[in-house]
């Protein structure tokens, strides 16, 4: 039986890769909805940019709900400078035809909890924790009913790619991440110690190319636009596909590696605001709270998302 998800996202390059990637596997995931957030860029464009997304996959008819515009307590931090102006700069796009459902995403989270059977749904954030965060504040109730949340997000070893000592989806909203990371539910991170290593490389990049589908172009186009940023700041071979890599755990867990530890967000300090303090080599006694991924299969994960969207 496919594992029933929602995907809350704020595309972004990488964040439509998971999308497609999700889309792409039926027989290991139901998407039940798709939710935007305010994150790499503002939440009109996330919402169109899933949209988009969801058009170029054949698949019009997922439910694409806009969640919230802002984080929990601070202004917006946004990362055009990463993602471009659209937030899917490289390719041209067409508008999206499908439509916004009515309703807010958040609501949506909430009743689909309450819908679907205790411990059948998982959550997939691939953006700051906003909408997940404020769901378990609005209805306390869903949070015992969620299966796991696998999200996007943190660093320990790579420390900060929006600060020195953040990475951007927790910085954006930490107290949504304080809030998710204490409510209790299993929780599986996939931060930049492991996304780091997801680069993709000019063989990869051609091979979507390759593929000759719309499909491979937009995401070799989508690449070559994202590589730019990480090529300059980092001189890495590639970019990180970062999100994808939550998609990816749920289908193949085996590619991942990681420990079970105590994750804290920094919420306070100006300085070190959105850190994820990890605690890797257990030197505290505080309690475990999530999955922390340290590894990646890397050839695995890339034959996974050209196999998969290689069937569109
Ligand atoms: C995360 O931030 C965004 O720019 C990416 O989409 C990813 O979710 C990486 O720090
Ligand atoms: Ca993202």
């Amino acid at each position: 039986m496919p594992r029933k998800i929602i995907i809350d996202t704020d595309p972004g390059q990488d964040d439509a890769v998971a999308i497609l990637l999700a889309l792409a596997s039926p027989e290991d995931l139901e998407v039940l909805g798709v939710v935007a957030v305010a994150g790499n860029v503002p939440l009109p464009l996330t919402a169109r940019n899933a949209r988009i997304v969801c058009e170029l996959a054949g698949r019009p008819e997922t439910k694409v709900f806009a969640g919230c515009d802002r984080p929990m307590s601070r202004p917006l931090v946004t990362a055009e400078h990463v993602h471009g102006k659209t937030g899917l700069d490289g390719p041209q796009l067409p508008d999206p035809t499908m439509p916004l459902q009515e309703g807010d995403g958040v609501d949506f989270i909430v009743e689909t909890l309450r819908a679907e059977a205790p411990g059948s749904v998982t959550l997939c954030p691939l953006g700051p924790l906003t909408n997940i965060a404020t769901a378990f504040t609005r209805a306390p109730d869903i949070v015992g009913r969620v299966a796991e949340v696998v999200l996007m997000g943190g660093a320990y070893f790579e420390v900060g790619n929006i600060t020195p000592a953040a990475e951007f989806n927790i910085y954006v909203d930490p107290e949504a991440a304080d809030i998710v990371f204490k409510s209790g539910v299993k929780i599986t991170v996939m931060p930049l110690d492991v996304t780091h290593k997801a680069l993709t490389s000019a063989t990869v990049v051609e091979a979507f190319r390759d593929m000759g589908t719309e499909v491979g172009r937009m995401v070799a186009e989508w690449t070559d636009f994202f590589e730019r940023f990480d090529k300059e700041k980092y001189g890495s071979e590639g970019a990180p596909l970062h999100d994808p890599c939550v998609i990816a755990y749920l289908i193949r867990p085996e590619l991942f590696g990681g420990r079970f530890v105590n994750v804290e967000i920094e919420t306070q300090s100006d300085l070190t605001r959105g850190m994820t303090v990890a605690d890797w080599w257990g030197v505290t006694d505080r309690p475990k709270n999530a999955m922390f991924m340290g590894e990646v299969d890397r050839d695995g994960y890339f034959d996974l998302l050209l196999d998969r969207l290689g069937r569109f």
